[in-house]
């Protein structure tokens, strides 16, 4: 029996692009951070932060990428000051009104995950927009979690599911994993197999928790307004180092 882990495999220097992972997930982290190393308001860091996921998004659909997710704004991100969150809020907007101009050059399909009551209704409008036209959109799919929590998410397919079953559609007895992941907000979306967070942050928080099941982690100190195609390239080699056992040997 060793008693020495094995030793991780080397991080290979360059990422293979024929054979990307299906659906790779962000957590942006680091635009405050990013904002107060340079004596900004913590905005300016959400402003910078937009702009990377703009190139980030742009090359994932460039390089062929079916799935990408990010993490936009949490459910827990309300208790953030009003200012700031009402920052994010407009910069979403810019963001949709921007995405919708250009659809039909970029032909990404658009997606929201998380709960989007609480926006306000002319966002909610611009989010439905761009789900509606995007729909028959083939090639990268971009989900955007918006007041997104994993525990909200399996509470609000719980509850579809039970109602399924009070109205004689579903059958609790009968109930499978597959099934179940079908009521989440990534639906029929494969699970991701690749999880970035930037920041340095060792922790999920409340980020795709059923979803990242098997999901690789790649943790990087770069703050995500300075997140780049290399920082990109240098997660994906280091998934495509990693020995995915799924539970076997
Ligand atoms: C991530 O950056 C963006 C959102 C959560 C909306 P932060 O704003 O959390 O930046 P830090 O973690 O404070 O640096
Ligand atoms: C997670 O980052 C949420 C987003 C990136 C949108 P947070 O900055 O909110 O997470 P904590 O508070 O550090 O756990
Ligand atoms: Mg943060």
């Amino acid at each position: 029996m060793a008693l020495f882990p094995k030793k991780q495999n080397p991080v290979q220097a360059e990422a293979d692009l024929t054979r990307l992972p299906r659906h790779i997930a962000i957590i942006m982290d680091g635009n405050g951070r990013w904002a107060k190393k340079r004596g900004l308001p913590r905005t300016a860091g959400h402003a910078a932060g937009a702009e990377t996921f703009r190139t980030i998004a742009t090359y994932c659909k460039d390089i062929g990428l079916e799935y990408l997710t990010v993490y936009a704004f949490s459910s827990e991100n309300w208790r953030r000051p009003e200012e700031e969150i009402g920052a994010i809020m407009g910069l979403l907007k810019k963001y949709l009104l921007e995405a919708i101009s250009r659809m039909e050059r970029d032909r990404v399909k658009m997606e929201f995950f998380g709960d989007l009551s609480p926006l306000t209704p002319e966002l909610r409008e611009l989010c439905e927009r761009t789900r509606e036209i995007s729909r028959h959109y083939e090639g990268c799919q971009v989900n955007v979690c918006l007041n997104y929590g994993g525990r909200d998410d399996i509470v609000q397919a719980a509850r579809a599911f039970a109602l399924d079953c009070a109205g004689g559609r579903a059958d609790p007895n009968h109930l499978t994993a597959k099934q179940f992941s079908g009521y989440l907000y990534s639906g029929n979306v494969p699970d991701p197999d690749l999880i970035i967070r930037t920041s340095g942050e060792l922790r999920l928080s409340n980020f795709l928790l059923w979803q990242a099941a098997y999901a690789e982690f790649y943790i990087t100190d770069v703050l995500w307004p300075d997140f780049s195609r290399e920082e990109l390239h240098r997660a994906i080699a280091a998934y495509q180092s990693r020995d995915r056992r799924f539970g076997g040997v």
